[in-house]
């Protein structure tokens, strides 16, 4: 049923207004009114944002949801719609940015002290403009004014038409007489009308990533936040989604899937007003944040990525997904090489011999990179556990004689490249770094030290840590040329937020995630084209402020196969599998071949000790790797459909299909051991082409068992999205993998 007809007859004697999805207007009694007041239309290929100023230049967003077919039309919504102004007194709770301190009644997106010490803010329209950048985007900015202080914001909307993506963002600059204190600084602020809206948000801690939950928002206001200065998704990380009146499904309803692109602490603010209208308000978190602003000086927010759609959860994360392997991921249209990891078969045991060893293994398994992880530097303290060492960036002499290069030359006459594990924001108090630059650490003075994995983060508000960060990358690449793969680790949060370089703490969080980006661009500018993956502790650090910056991200370290199915089915609502980093582990009791199958719906890679496999196991992993890069492409760059939740049913299926629908690759995993648990039903595909003709082919198939499916067995598309296929997973068969092909 049409939102506009229910809402507005369930309200009509209430609140008269109109619902795209999302609309409202100022009451015509509300002062200073008019309809011919500037109005900013903002649009996607299917939806939009329209603004308007109404006589007193407040800026307010009058519209959002799916775009009008004439824009004209969106001139008429005001008259239309008309708000109860005895309820919003202010008549800007739908502001577009809401300033504290002057008429605002609720939850501000920008509150600052002026030069002069008085608290007061009046935003007010002063001009728009819109910029093509090409055939896809376009940057519209709005500028704000306060009539009282020469105190200025824009407001930047950057526009994906085709992906229906938004980045919104804002820059605040002042010409008063000293500097201006910010105490609260969105990127920004959004304005929904429905009925309902409903809440997926994520929390979870160390190998619990990833947990959801699902809630109707109710009157007040529920911040999701980090505080935890960096590994900022420890708790709770900054991507959600909302459902309007109804929680979406994977095909049906209105829902926005947004996500703060910070890499540090971040807020948001869902309130649900006095007239039942939601106000989102995101960023930067303004916790022990206050920052100081010279005159001219600019500060610019991080932006807040959303994506809109009425179709459900599954388009929504499709469109997202086009938008950050075109615009965002490093490479994200690229390939991906699989690895064979040594963290757990060895953790910090290891030496030169061994590592030779595993670099053959490499080869043997048929993987691209081997990739060498903690432990492989430290000499006064050497990193042969996880209390020193963190912060000395020289190889272990004892452990590595001849250094990297040594092994980079062996990976060579492998013909396997050679990657490296680096944690480069922390220190150990135990390491010479920690005794050299002590005023490089972030602690208290005063206070005694509190550990997190016995380290501490080092001050990268600091630039001369910041050049130091540098300085390792510089190291490691001038003397080992060959290196092919970056792992960047971050396993500690930020106690005791006190910086030795700082004039004003309050400016550390904020100005630490700034000097960590800055570190990234150096990097980046001068090895720009090297894999490197998002690392944290496991998933504790996932956003698109960072995967700028990366080809890829750790998704936990949790592996055991059963966790990993629920946390990458979620990841996979934000972010392309081609981003998944998954290593077959030996987490887990499930079989191998079902931990393979878990993990080759990502990039895949090993965590395993190859020499003690066994002959079938083996040839199954050989064979995997092979089967892998059949597949691959469609799972790094088609389009995702989740065909059946774990959290539902007895067993997952998610499919990805190439652009041109000609193939498609099908997975299959039990989540539940009870009697009779498996697929009864045929599953129902999605994203193929009706008429076209598909062969159906079990692969991934363990060494001495046989498929129970048909060979090879051919179906029309229609039949496969209309009745189905059943994978035939049970007990006995606990995972199964489908490749799908077009017949000609
Ligand atoms: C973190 C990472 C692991 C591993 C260890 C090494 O926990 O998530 O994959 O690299 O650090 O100390």
């Amino acid at each position: 049923m049409d939102i506009f007809v229910t809402i507005a007859t369930k309200r009509k004697c209430i609140i008269e207004r109109t619902l795209g999805l999302i609309v409202f207007f100022i009451s015509s009694t509300t002062p200073g009114f008019s309809q011919k007041q500037t109005l900013i239309n903002i649009e996607t290929a299917h939806n939009a944002i329209v603004l308007q100023a109404d006589t007193g230049n407040r800026l307010g967003v009058i519209y959002f949801g799916e775009k009008l077919k004439k824009a004209a039309e969106y001139q008429s919504i005001p008259a239309m719609t008309k708000r109860q102004a005895d309820v919003d007194y202010s008549g800007i709770f739908h502001s577009a940015y809401t300033p504290a301190g002057s008429r605002n009644l609720v939850e501000p997106a920008i509150q600052v002290t002026h030069a002069d010490g008085n608290t007061s803010l009046d935003l007010q329209y002063v001009s728009h403009s819109t910029k093509k950048i090409d055939d896809n985007v376009s940057l519209t900015t709005v500028l704000l004014k306060d009539p009282a202080y020469p105190f200025e914001v824009t407001l930047y909307y950057k526009v994906y038409q085709k992906e229906d993506v938004m980045e919104q963002w804002s820059v605040i600059r002042h010409k008063e007489n000293g500097n201006v204190m910010l105490q609260k600084f969105a990127s920004a602020n959004l304005f929904f009308s429905a009925n309902q809206y409903w809440l997926r948000q994520y929390h979870g801690d160390w190998a619990r990533e990833m947990q959801p939950e699902e809630t109707r928002l109710t009157p007040g206001i529920k911040v999701l936040d980090s505080k935890l200065g960096t590994r900022e998704n420890l708790y709770q990380p900054p991507s959600f989604m909302v459902s309007f009146n109804s929680p979406a499904t994977e095909d049906e309803g209105k829902v926005l899937l947004g996500s703060v692109e910070w890499s540090g602490n971040f807020r948001v603010d869902l309130e649900v007003d006095p007239l039942n209208d939601l106000r989102l308000i995101a960023g930067m978190n303004n916790f022990a944040s206050e920052y100081s602003l010279k005159p001219s000086e600019e500060f610019t927010t991080p932006a807040f990525l959303y994506t809109y759609s009425v179709k459900g959860k599954g388009e929504a994360s499709r469109n997202l997904h086009d938008w950050a392997r075109e615009y965002r991921i490093l490479n994200g249209k690229g390939s991906r090489e699989t690895l064979l990891n040594n963290w757990e078969s060895t953790y910090f045991d290891f030496n030169e011999s061994i590592l030779s060893e595993l670099v053959k293994d490499a080869k043997k398994l048929g993987v691209d990179v081997f990739l060498l992880d903690d432990g492989w530097f430290g000499n006064k303290y050497p990193r042969n556990n996880d209390h020193a060492g963190l912060g000395d960036w020289q190889e272990n002499k004892k452990k590595l004689p001849n250094g990297i290069g040594y092994l980079v030359k062996e990976a060579q006459k492998n013909a396997v490249k050679f990657g490296i594990w680096v944690e480069p924001e922390m220190v150990n108090p135990k390491s010479e770094l920690y005794e050299k630059h002590p005023d490089w650490v972030i602690r208290e003075p005063n206070r005694p030290e509190h550990l997190y994995r016995n380290q501490l983060v080092l001050d990268l508000s600091n630039p001369k840590v910041q050049d130091f960060l540098v300085s390792i990358f510089d190291t490691l690449f001038i003397k080992n040329p060959g290196l092919a793969f970056i792992k960047w680790d971050c396993n500690a949060v930020i106690y005791n937020a006190h910086s030795a370089y700082q004039q004003k703490q309050s400016h550390l969080y904020i100005d630490y995630v700034r000097g960590l980006y800055k570190v990234m661009e150096r990097v980046r500018a001068k090895y720009p084209k090297v894999p490197m993956m998002l690392c944290s502790g496991g998933g504790g650090r996932v956003d698109y402020g960072a995967l700028k910056y990366f080809t890829e991200f750790w998704v936990s370290d949790n592996t055991d196969p059963l966790e990993r199915i629920f946390m990458q089915y979620e990841y996979s609502y934000f972010f392309p599998a081609i981003a998944h980093d998954n290593h077959v582990t030996d987490w887990g009791k499930q079989p191998l071949k079902f931990r393979t199958d878990v993990a080759m719906m990502g990039k895949l890679g090993f965590d395993i000790v190859v020499s003690k496999l066994n002959e079938n196991d083996l040839k199954f992993c050989q064979q995997a790797v092979i089967n892998y890069k059949s597949v691959s492409d469609e799972v790094w760059h088609g389009d995702l459909y989740r065909l059946m939740s774990p959290r539902e049913n007895d067993f997952a299926s998610l499919m990805y299909v190439n652009k041109d629908r000609s193939k498609a690759v099908m997975f299959n995993y039990l989540v539940n051991n009870r009697f009779g648990a498996g697929s009864t039903l045929p599953v129902k595909l999605k994203g193929l082409q009706a008429d076209k003709k598909y062969s159906v082919k079990e692969i991934n198939i363990y060494p001495g068992t046989k498929s129970t499916l048909e060979e090879n067995a051919v179906f029309s598309g229609d039949y496969l999205m209309t009745i189905g296929f059943n994978p035939n997973v049970n007990v006995r068969r606990t995972s199964v993998i489908l490749e799908i092909n077009e017949v000609k």
